[in-house]
């Protein structure tokens, strides 16, 4: 992906929108624009392939702490570009704009390459729900070597939201690969994982166990042979929505939604959500997750990552107004 500088003008503008940020303004004015997101401190957010999850009144971030130099990983047949895995940060806020950093949620470990926490590992797109039952906050991210053919769940659970999280260890669900993945809590409580798997090629939505903490044996394949990845569920008027992107490593593509009366499908595929110039690069982003903002019916946040695949640290965000044309996705970068 070609790095765009981004002037100086550019990022007054970015920080003065954040800093003079109103929570009564419309879902327009929630949304940042741009390469760099700023924390309350002042400092870029390092949260990319970012999940949110909403806990009494406060939205928790989370989020790949990407720092040091990027290399290319050798003997791959595609862009194997690897940075140092961070580990994952937390940030918190009250208005999905003004983020608190909150601290390392779960650290990463430095030399020790037989630990799925090792910095020379992939530890990418880390969710998190909220168990009522066991009362855990469980994370589950997605785990793998360097030629990503480890493609593994990991999990970690805390008794506080922005953490510390304590890793629990990692697995293939039904012994089938894992890699992009998110989470999504119903509103009864049922959560599923849901993943890109079959070596990219066809994507899996799996129910959890009660406590969150396992894969069950009852398990979907959607979008079979479609190659899709990072997956962005929401729910909208009681219908599920399904954003992801295709496979072209740290390059931009097309994204594409689908529609289900249930988690678990049947998926019926409605094309691209974006709309207008760059749409089918999704305005050179990735999309990660979508956020519903809360208290305001219909009203979500579409939040990609633009990634800068040869400096990885230095990767950005995109986060958008995700808009309903009836029942609809549309998403414009203004
Ligand atoms: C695309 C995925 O969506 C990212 O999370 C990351 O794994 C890159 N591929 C690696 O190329």
């Amino acid at each position: 992906m070609k790095t765009k500088h981004i002037s100086l003008i550019t990022l007054l503008i970015v920080i003065k929108s954040l800093a003079f940020a109103n929570t009564n303004k419309s879902i327009a004015d929630t949304s940042a624009h741009g390469r760099v997101l700023l924390d309350t401190d002042g400092k870029p957010i390092n949260a990319h392939g970012p999940g949110v999850m909403y806990h009494q009144g406060v939205y928790y971030l989370f989020g790949e702490i990407k720092n040091g130099k990027t290399w290319l990983v050798p003997g791959q047949n595609w862009e194997d570009y690897r940075v140092p895995a961070g580990g994952i940060s937390c940030y918190s806020s009250v208005d999905l704009k003004h983020w608190k950093y909150r601290g390392i949620a779960l650290k990463s470990v430095v030399n020790d390459p037989g630990n799925d926490l090792d910095t020379g590992r992939v530890i990418e797109r880390p969710k998190v729900i909220y168990n009522g039952r066991t009362k855990k906050f469980v994370m589950w991210m997605h785990i793998d070597k360097n030629d990503y053919n480890y493609s593994r769940g990991g999990v970690a659970i805390s008794d506080s939201p922005a953490g510390p999280y304590q890793y629990q260890g990692s697995i293939k669900p039904n012994d089938q690969m894992l890699r992009d993945m998110t989470l999504y809590k119903d509103e009864d409580g049922i959560a599923y994982l849901i993943y890109s798997s079959e070596d990219n090629n066809t994507m899996h939505v799996c129910l959890l166990s009660d406590d969150y903490l396992k894969p069950t044996t009852t398990y979907v394949r959607i979008f079979e042979n479609k190659r899709r990845e990072s997956p962005a569920i929401f729910k909208n008027k009681g219908k599920y929505y399904l954003i992801t992107s295709g496979c072209s490593g740290w390059s931009p593509n097309a994204a594409s939604y689908a529609v289900a009366d249930h988690v678990m499908g049947p998926w019926k595929e409605q094309g691209n959500p974006c709309k207008g110039s760059n749409a089918e690069v999704t305005f050179f982003s990735q999309g990660a997750f979508v956020q519903p903002v809360i208290n305001k019916p219909g009203a979500f946040i579409f939040m990609g990552d633009v990634w800068d695949k040869t400096n990885l640290e230095k990767s950005g965000y995109l986060w958008l107004p995700l808009n309903f044309n009836h029942d609809k996705i549309e998403i414009y970068n203004p």
